[in-house]
């Protein structure tokens, strides 16, 4: 009842979202992941169709079921992830970008299983590409929305980050308090400054990030 008594505030919109961890295969059964449970960008993907968005969710793997009125494209590693946020993205009014991306690949993945000895085993890593900024570098961008977990010095990393990847709006929150939890707190920084949403759970959080997104992004069309 409470979903469908939502204003249908981003109704003709299209939402771009990228959620849960991304994996890079070592080899046949063994890969690199990043902790993310996906709870958060799925409940900012129903948040959004709740809204009226007509919305497509880039998800890497996890155990949760697609919401109701989002399109689901599964990848597992970054570059999968990057394509499939290209494929969409010319579409999207909206790129919300909630996935915790793994931020190295592996370089020469073992196609088969690789048996263990008693020496060490190097591991040679390469960096992934940032999805995220590789859209707001965009000719027309889409209006982008990142996403900072941190552990320490939230606000300070956080909008740092936000000026890099040159976001309008970037939602942070301590790994500490988000992780594998219903619930979430966090601080939405913009240009005009801090907002704290209390905690609460993640649709409540969701809901309200939606609500923030919306006000900026049609002051953006003005
Ligand atoms: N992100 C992305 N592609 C990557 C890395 C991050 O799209 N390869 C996005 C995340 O989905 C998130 C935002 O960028 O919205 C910030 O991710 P985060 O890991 O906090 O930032 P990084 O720039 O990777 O910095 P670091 O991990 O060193 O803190
Ligand atoms: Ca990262």
């Amino acid at each position: 009842l409470e979903a469908s008594l939502q204003p249908k505030r981003l109704l003709g919109k299209r939402v771009l979202l990228t959620a849960g961890p991304t994996f890079e295969r070592i080899d046949a059964v063994r890969g690199i992941t990043n902790s993310s449970s996906g709870k958060m960008g799925y409940a900012i993907a129903r948040a959004a169709a709740e809204a009226g968005a007509e919305v497509v969710l880039v998800s890497g793997e996890t155990a949760l079921p697609t919401p109701i009125g989002t399109r689901r494209i599964n990848v597992l590693s970054a570059q999968q992830m990057l394509t499939a946020v290209e494929a969409e993205v010319a579409a999207a009014d909206i790129f919300i970008a909630v996935a915790a991306v793994a931020d190295y690949y592996v370089l020469n993945p073992s196609e088969q299983k690789i048996k263990k000895d008693a020496h060490i085993l190097t591991l040679e890593l390469a960096p992934n590409p940032d999805i995220l900024a590789n859209m707001t570098a965009k000719e027309n961008p889409p209006f982008c929305v990142g996403f900072a977990a941190e552990s320490e010095n939230l606000l300070e990393y956080a909008e740092a980050k936000r000026k890099r990847k040159k976001l309008p709006l970037l939602a942070a929150n301590l790994v500490q308090t988000a992780m594998g939890h219903d619930d979430n707190e966090i601080v939405l920084l913009d240009d005009s400054g801090e907002t704290r949403l209390a905690r609460a759970p993640k649709i409540d959080i969701a809901r309200k990030l939606i609500a923030h997104i919306t006000r900026l992004y049609d002051a953006a069309q003005l």
